[in-house]
């Protein structure tokens, strides 16, 4: 049987899925033996995408999903190449630069997994001083190596964040949460100074529709009503009694019953508040005079038409605010091949990646955020890459009987057809062995890391942690790179 030698672009959750379950469906043993090469890419030294720099570090269980991870890496038909940032220009100077041509002839199949990395602005309300996407408070308190500026919380008392999802009560909660209770998580030092000096006193949760339709899940607002030294201006009764007799589902029902019910602890017995300003959409932001004004948001009101659209009704109202923070979820870079605009993320059918005129790639793959866009936990990111998996062996082994989850379906008749046109892009045969030569020389110079170089990091960084009385102390590329330079045998 023809081998598979699989260069997987992006190294997150959604790879490591793709990675492990393909190393366990073909085991080294058996028919399949020796047949499978697994080579994870990243423009990051480290590995595990949004695990590592997008979860909220007082969520540490769902970092837990990387013990699967590290298990895979311990097979030694997968190796991961950090710190090389494939086709698109690189953010990072020290990412070593490789493109989509120079690395597809070492391989038989690509799957690309670089998941939606770009906050969507709101066009009302470009970035400045006084308005940053949530990413980048998520990167500055996941210490990301973007390094985003830190925000200027001792001078903030008002917070304003656009968007109900997820992404927006994380970092409610972030700057919400007393700093003594997020010190023995994986927040960083630097990160834990600013949060002590903060001045923050209120946050503002805008949303442009209502509590029907807010994207935050139950347990993320239970969160957030429990918060120790924080309450929530309590909604409007008649805004709740609005929505009372539709028909809601279960999730719906429990987000009305939380809001009904209001936080632990009750309005005015806190000195820090935050609320959900539901119905409410921002047409502009006017930057102060003098600096220590504030800014003034402008938002229209809205209201729902028959499809559930928020739809002004003509009527607005200012908030002022100190720093506006737009938490509008994410899409792929429009660079990546194969990437379309009016999606968002990467066209494939099935996981199968297609060109602008819709012809499949044969063996090109793509899955996760990159294939799907930014929408799902890390469970259904899971259900996506078993997905692809067995789309992946379905091509590579016709006709065999090969374990497919339920999550894939049968194959279409529409899925053979474009299959069958698909064009070649990738070689047959390669050596199983080979990576680029800039690859090579960037791995002999210390520039592209190994996962045994994660390894060791990870160890260390868990290590300064238990010094410090928390779950890990973080290292930058610099002291990651020093650190290794120190270390290496
Ligand atoms: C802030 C935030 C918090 C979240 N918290 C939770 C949570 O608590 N629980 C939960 O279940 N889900 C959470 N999610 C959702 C979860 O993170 C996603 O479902 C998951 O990360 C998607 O995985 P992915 O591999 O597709 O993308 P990513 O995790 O984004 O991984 C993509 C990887 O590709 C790399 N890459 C991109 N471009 C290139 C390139 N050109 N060359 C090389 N490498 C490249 C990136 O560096 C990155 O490492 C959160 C999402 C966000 C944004
Ligand atoms: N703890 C966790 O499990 C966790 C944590 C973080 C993220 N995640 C997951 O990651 C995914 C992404 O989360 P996210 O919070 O970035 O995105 P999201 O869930 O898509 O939420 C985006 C929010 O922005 C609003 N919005 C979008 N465009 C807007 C506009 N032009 N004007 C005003 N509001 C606008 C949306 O409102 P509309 O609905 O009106 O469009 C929505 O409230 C989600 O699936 C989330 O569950 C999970």
């Amino acid at each position: 049987m023809a081998p598979i030698k699989l260069a997987v672009v992006g190294a997150g959750p959604s790879s490591f899925y793709v990675a492990s379950r393909l190393l366990s469906l073909l085991p080294r043993s058996g028919p399949h033996a020796s047949s499978l090469k697994i080579h994870l890419y990243d423009r990051l030294w480290a590995p595990y995408g949004l695990v590592r720099y997008g979860v909220a570090p007082d969520h540490p269980e769902v970092k837990n999903c990387t013990h699967k991870f590290d298990e895979a890496a311990t097979d030694p038909r997968l190796r991961f190449f950090g710190n090389v940032n494939i086709g698109t220009t690189s953010p990072f100077s020290y990412a070593l630069p490789l493109s989509l041509e120079a690395l597809m002839p070492y391989y038989t199949h690509i799957l690309y997994s670089t998941g939606c990395t770009v906050p969507i602005l709101h066009p009302a309300l470009p970035p400045s001083e006084y308005c940053i996407p949530a990413l980048s408070m998520v990167h500055w308190y996941t210490q990301h190596p973007s390094k985003p500026s830190p925000p200027p919380l001792d001078r903030t008392s008002h917070v304003t964040l656009i968007g109900q999802g997820n992404v927006s009560l994380d970092v409610a909660r972030m700057l919400l949460t007393p700093p003594d209770h997020l010190a023995k998580y994986d927040v960083p030092m630097p990160v834990l100074d600013i949060l002590r000096r903060s001045a923050v006193q209120h946050v503002s949760i805008v949303g442009r529709r209502g509590p029907l339709q807010a994207a935050f899940t139950t347990k993320e607002l239970r969160e957030m009503m429990n918060l120790p030294d924080s309450s929530m201006v309590p909604l409007d009764p008649a805004l709740l009694a609005q929505v009372q007799g539709a028909s809601l589902t279960r999730q719906q029902s429990r987000t009305l019953q939380l809001l009904q019910k209001g936080s632990k602890n009750k309005p005015g017995t806190t000195a820090k508040t935050w609320s959900l300003d539901f119905f409410r959409s921002p047409t502009g932001l006017t930057t102060p005079v003098s600096p220590s004004d504030k800014a003034r948001l402008t938002l229209a009101h809205t209201t729902l038409d028959p499809s559930s659209r928020a739809v002004p009704t003509g009527e607005s109202s200012t908030l002022d605010t100190d720093l506006v923070i737009t938490s509008l979820g994410h899409r792929s870079e429009p660079s990546a091949p194969w990437y379309d605009p009016a999606l968002g993320h990467l066209r494939t059918i099935s996981g199968r990646v297609v060109n602008a005129d819709g012809r499949v790639m044969r063996n090109a793959y793509a899955s996760g955020w990159a294939a799907m866009g930014a929408r799902g936990v890390l469970a259904s990111t899971m259900m996506d890459a078993y997905a692809v998996v067995d789309t992946i062996l379905r091509d590579h082994f016709p006709g065999e009987d090969v374990q497919t989850t339920a999550a894939s379906g049968p194959e279409s008749a529409a899925d053979k057809a474009a299959e069958a046109d698909a064009l070649e892009v990738l070689p047959k045969e390669v050596d199983l062995d080979a990576i680029p030569p800039e690859v090579e020389a960037g791995l002999k110079e210390g520039r592209v890391t190994e996962f045994e170089d994660w390894r060791r990091v990870d160890a260390e960084e868990i290590r300064r942690g238990e010094e410090l009385g928390k779950e890990r102390e973080r290292m930058d590329w610099e002291e990651a790179h020093n650190f290794l330079a120190k270390t290496r045998t």
